[in-house]
């Protein structure tokens, strides 16, 4: 039996916690956040124990940064972020158990009791190195701190860890007259301690976990780990001389915090714990028990992190089992342009919602259809439009209406009963009956986008159905053929009601209410009697409409004033 097959005790799931340091955007949500739903979803569907993770990083550099550009505390900054991340991941119906913050006391206790569990085991070494240091504010500076001319392309605003003119990567002691973004004055290098893991300690180990005993893992995971490990590893320091973020839990490291990525993923940890206490569960078995399997999703930006990093963190720690899988996904582009924040090209959810209000589910469909889950793909407007208007409305929303409206026009919407089956209505029966498996396995092995084009495909399947049999030329001499025939229809829609919630749960929600069916689980799809014959249900009501060329080219011309690409 695959191993995805055999019963795990419990899934945790967790989706990379987004800086809480700006809106979330159509990448976000194809690299992680609509992936780890749909699977979180389907988990719940198929009765699995599940807990679905997602939170706020509040830490880092990118924060203080962010604070000190608006002229506010850190703390402000990361409060109106999370509530509008929050609300914004409730609005698209990704639906967390539990959306946390890493500012939290309880996440500030396990990252300290984490990182004090590795000191005692002797796990870190320390190294004291010279750092940049600004003397006017008395503070270490972070490389996003140093400013200078970029020694490539001679950009005079380069950052110390990147130049955003020409995309090198740099350290700030490459920079050509280097600056502090505090004073502006130079900075001089002083000496600092630093606690550092190890990875180099733990190469073999990593060659045997991944390298040797995880090749199921994506292409495009698994090729960067391999890279990564093959290019040899280095200690890494896991404190940072900054002023915002977990205290480091030792009297000589005053002033000192945890370095941000060493207290994110811990915060999956923290909000699980969260979670468990203000539902009166055990959150250890999520992060214990070995029969558990743990799934991160997160974008490509985030692959050696969940990888490398913290796998080494919770294998040094001992107590924790380690992820069974994290398939990350590409970049999505947008028009053919790198997604970028600074550049405002993006396409934002929470104004997404303001202009096309209740469409949730057609942003979801579009990103699912396109996902960048091998290689980067490309969101566009145009192809919005396109795969609303000829798939969503023409396809599956025109399927699910017709036989709707026939089985009002000739039933008065009572679900009419089946008579004698001929083989074309046979095999409408096998397609409800083999579906639910094969979207099933396309989500357990993270195939999301096979798994939406074969729920697609039962909607063309019914069309195809209607079009072969055409009930309304036979509803003249052969009712009973018609009652099969919308029987059919009526029972391949609640299969489709209950294969579409984990990616369309809006749309699955509205199915099941005109068809006055309960909640139903996976196991539920296939069954061709779902629907009792002498049931009424209720005259459809819209699902999709059509989107007219002049808000796809409000969106294009929004997206074109604002940026910096065409500056
Ligand atoms: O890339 C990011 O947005 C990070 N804040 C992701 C952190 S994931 C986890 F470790 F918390
Ligand atoms: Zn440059």
């Amino acid at each position: 039996m695959p191993s995805y097959k055999k019963k795990a005790f419990c899934y945790t799931v967790t989706a990379a916690l987004p800086y809480a340091n700006g809106p979330i955007h159509i990448g976000h949500l194809a690299g992680a956040y609509l992936p780890a739903d749909i699977y979180a979803r389907y988990l719940r569907s198929k009765k699995e124990r599940v807990v679905f993770i997602g939170g706020s990083d509040e830490h880092g550099v990118p924060i203080t940064i962010s604070a000190q550009k608006e002229g506010i505390s850190p703390q402000q900054v990361v409060d109106s972020y999370h509530a509008l991340n929050r609300k914004t991941f409730e609005d698209f119906g990704i639906s967390f158990d539990i959306f946390s913050r890493t500012s939290s006391k309880l996440h500030q206790k396990t990252a300290s009791d984490f990182f004090i569990k590795l000191y005692e085991k002797g796990i870190f070494e320390v190294h004291e190195t010279k750092q940049f240091y600004d003397q006017a504010h008395q503070q270490f500076l972070a490389d996003r701190y140093i400013k200078g001319t970029c020694p490539r392309c001679n950009y005079e605003e380069a950052y110390g860890d990147q130049c955003e003119s020409c995309g090198t990567t740099l350290s700030p002691n490459e920079l050509i007259n280097p600056k502090s973004v505090l004073s502006g004055k130079k900075p001089t290098l002083k000496a600092t301690k630093h606690w550092y893991l190890p990875l180099d300690t733990y190469e073999d180990w990593l060659k045997s976990w991944i390298i040797k005993g995880h090749q199921e893992w994506k292409k495009n995971v698994y090729g960067q780990c391999k890279s990564w490990i093959d290019q040899g590893l280095r200690p890494r320091a896991v404190t940072r001389d900054l002023d915002w973020g977990v205290p480091v839990p030792l009297q000589e490291a005053k002033g000192k915090v945890l370095y941000v990525w060493f207290d994110a993923p811990i915060g999956y940890i923290s909000a699980t714990k969260e979670w468990a206490a203000t539902n009166n569960q055990d959150w250890e078995p999520f992060w214990k028990d070995p029969k558990t399997k743990l799934v991160h999703f997160v974008g490509k930006d985030n692959i050696v992190f969940h990888c490398i990093i913290f796998p080494v963190m919770l294998k040094a720690h001992g107590d924790f089992i380690l992820p069974e899988n994290v398939p990350a996904n590409e970049f999505l582009n947008l028009e053919g342009n790198k997604l970028s924040t600074s550049r405002n090209w993006a396409v934002w959810l929470h104004e997404y919602l303001v202009d096309f209000s209740n469409k949730q589910d057609v942003l979801r469909y579009v990103i699912c259809a396109n996902a960048p889950e091998a290689k980067d793909s490309d969101f566009s407007w145009k192809d919005f439009q396109a795969k609303n208007n000829n798939e969503l409305v023409a396809i599956l929303g025109n399927f699910i209406h017709r036989s709707l409206v026939l089985t009002h026009k000739y039933f008065d919407g009572i679900v009419p009963e089946r008579m004698h089956i001929t083989s074309i209505d046979e095999e409408v029966v096998n397609q409800i009956k083999k579906r639910p498996d094969q979207i099933g396995d396309a989500i357990a092995h993270f195939k999301f986008k096979e798994g939406i084009q074969l729920l697609m495909e039962l909607a063309r399947i019914g069309n195809k159905y209607l079009a072969d049999t055409e009930p309304w030329k036979l509803i003249k001499h052969d009712v009973g053929r018609v009652k099969t025939i919308l029987n059919l229809t009526l029972q391949l829609i609640a299969t489709m009601a209950i294969l579409a919630e984990p990616f369309l749960p809006f749309t699955s929600k509205k199915l099941r209410a005109m068809l006055q069916l309960n909640e139903l689980m996976w196991d539920d799809a296939g069954n061709t009697h779902l629907l009792q014959p002498g049931r009424k249900i209720k005259a459809p009501t819209l699902l999709f409409e059509k989107i007219e060329d002049t808000f796809i080219e409000q969106q294009i011309s929004k997206l074109k004033a604002h940026n910096l690409y065409s500056a």
